[in-house]
């Protein structure tokens, strides 16, 4: 290990990924891959953003790709942040949102990025145990808790909690915030974010690597990483310029819906509002 590094750098773990064989037409769930490719029109679009506007810094609040999103799923912009993929997002979310004196809660098996970036950010945590079998159970969360994260549906496992359950941990922790990250919704959740308008304490995450849905809504064929955040109006913080958004005629929110997951993928920046 280099003598530069900081003792930080020095403590974290590198992150190992999954074995990625190569074989010809093999898709790879485990890096997101999606055999049909995006659309030719989104290549177009592509090719024509790097011809020209590439040159300029993108709009820092991704304003169109808010507007967007927000529309979509019937919030205010305000209520919409956005990054370089929900890991940038969830890393926003760890350092605005989640250390606190008490421990951030996380399952003990789920996404294993939760704990990296505890120890990158200095949260202390508590991973609390799956049942037998390998479910969340909700009383197990009735503990304090600084804040809450929960996949939804869990990762590895793919079991979901119901909207109802996830009623049961917010009200249970109306002081902490609580993300629910639904990077597998579309495998089978319900979506949390109808709560955001009731619960000051939540944040629903989402991204557009991951989709079973090809055929309605296809998240999956983008051909860049991008994701979001739905939550209260006020909080603020973020990395802007980190995604580029495109106006691409025919590749609009509101065409149907392939069209518009494609020109959501060509957006980026962030911004991230935190209730007072
Ligand atoms: C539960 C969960 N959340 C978030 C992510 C990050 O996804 P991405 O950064 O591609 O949006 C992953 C990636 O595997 C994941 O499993």
């Amino acid at each position: 290990m280099s003598r530069f590094w900081s003792s930080l750098t020095h403590d974290l773990k590198p992150y190992v990924p999954g074995e990625q064989p190569r074989i010809a037409d093999l898709v790879k769930l485990n890096t997101n891959e999606n055999p049909i490719g995006p659309s030719p029109r989104v290549s177009d679009a592509v090719r024509n953003e790097a011809a020209d506007t590439l040159r300029l810094y993108p709009d820092p609040q991704a304003t169109a790709l808010r507007a967007a999103l927000a529309a979509y799923h019937r919030v205010q912009p305000e209520q919409v942040f956005v990054g370089n993929g929900s890991d940038e997002v969830l890393a926003h979310a760890f350092a605005a949102l989640l250390k606190h004196d008490a421990p951030l809660l996380f399952p003990d098996i789920t996404y294993s990025f939760y704990p990296v970036y505890c120890r990158l950010f200095g949260i202390a945590y508590d991973a609390v145990p799956l049942d037998q079998s390998m479910r969340i159970r909700i009383a197990d969360y009735r503990r304090s808790a600084g804040a809450l994260i929960v996949p939804n549906p869990n990762a590895p496992t793919g079991i979901a909690l119901s909207r109802r359950e996830i009623v049961g941990l917010l009200e249970e922790h109306p002081d902490a915030p609580v993300v629910i990250d639904e990077a597998y919704v579309d495998f089978g959740a319900e979506t949390a974010i109808p709560l955001v308008a009731s619960h000051r304490n939540l944040l629903v995450v989402q991204t557009m690597s991951k989709s079973d849905r090809p055929s309605s809504f296809s998240r999956s064929r983008s051909p860049l990483r991008s994701a979001n955040a739905r939550t209260q109006p006020t909080l603020s913080a973020g990395s802007p310029f980190s995604i580029r958004l495109s106006a691409i005629p025919g590749c609009q929110f509101g065409k149907p819906l392939k069209s518009r997951t494609r020109a959501q993928t060509l957006a980026a920046g962030a911004l991230m509002t935190l209730d007072t």
